[in-house]
């Protein structure tokens, strides 16, 4: 018997900030800005780069900054911090600290349904690259294909506990919140193997990050908001990160 999806407490607010790129000599860099957020947000969603390099040690600087937040952390990494190849060493750093990374475990914190992953590119809409061609060209593309597999499994478990699902990401899943970037990277900056995935899910919100010089707000083809959360792109609080209630 399937369980019927349940909403189990009222609002929460949730803050998005991505594109954080701590670098080695960084000193607190973000102490203050996570006190701040911890007194304004239920939850902050970290939406990857998080470090420059992916090195350990901009890991551990952001860390103990992370100290500072005392509300639900959840993450995603992003390309940067695949950069040294000590991926999992970075996301080992910072689940001791207590993130919790959404391509691991998809949680609900007071109610909501967190699903993520980082993502990957190829392009949007009508114009997005096809499997098609050289053995090099389906790798590519099988790579989104497979972030996208990943997030649909987490939604798909997530509703049928919640009819509250948000989705947190490193690369776009529309072409909305990349304007701004030259349009010869969009294709570099999302997919919308991403959207076309979300838009099968009962999702109130999707924080991303990624597109530094995109635009903070859009939606998908059905109509789901989308947050650019980079931490360059101006947000309507007049503040790095994003705030929307879910
Ligand atoms: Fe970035
Ligand atoms: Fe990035």
């Amino acid at each position: 018997m399937s369980q019927t999806p349940v909403t189990v407490a009222g609002p929460i607010t949730i803050a998005g900030l991505g594109d954080l790129h701590v670098a080695d000599r960084s000193v607190h860099p973000y102490r203050d800005l996570f006190q701040e957020i911890g007194e304004r947000a239920d939850v902050l969603a970290l939406c990857g780069d998080l470090t420059n390099l992916g090195r350990p040690h901009e890991a551990e600087i952001l860390a103990e900054d992370l100290r500072a937040c005392r509300i639900p952390v959840v993450a995603v990494l992003g390309n940067h911090d695949l950069e040294s190849g000590h991926g999992d060493e970075v996301r080992n750093i910072l689940c001791q600290a207590g993130v919790t990374f959404l391509d691991d475990e998809a949680p609900q914190i007071h109610g909501v349904g967190f699903a993520g992953v980082k993502g990957f590119a190829g392009g949007f809409g009508a114009r997005m690259l096809s499997p098609f061609g050289e053995d090099a060209i389906k790798h590519f593309v099988n790579e989104a294909v497979a972030e996208a597999f990943h997030l649909e499994n987490a939604l798909h478990t997530l509703a049928q506990e919640t009819d509250r699902l948000v989705v947190v990401l490193h690369y776009s899943p529309t072409v909305d919140t990349v304007a701004g970037e030259p349009p010869e990277i969009w294709p570099f900056l999302g997919s919308s193997r991403l959207g076309e995935t979300i838009d099968r899910f009962p999702v109130k919100a999707v924080f991303h990050g990624h597109a530094h010089h995109g635009t903070f707000t859009g939606r998908t083809q059905s109509g789901v908001p989308v947050y650019n959360c980079a931490l360059p792109v101006p947000k309507e609080n007049g503040r790095p990160y994003a705030l929307v209630s879910v």
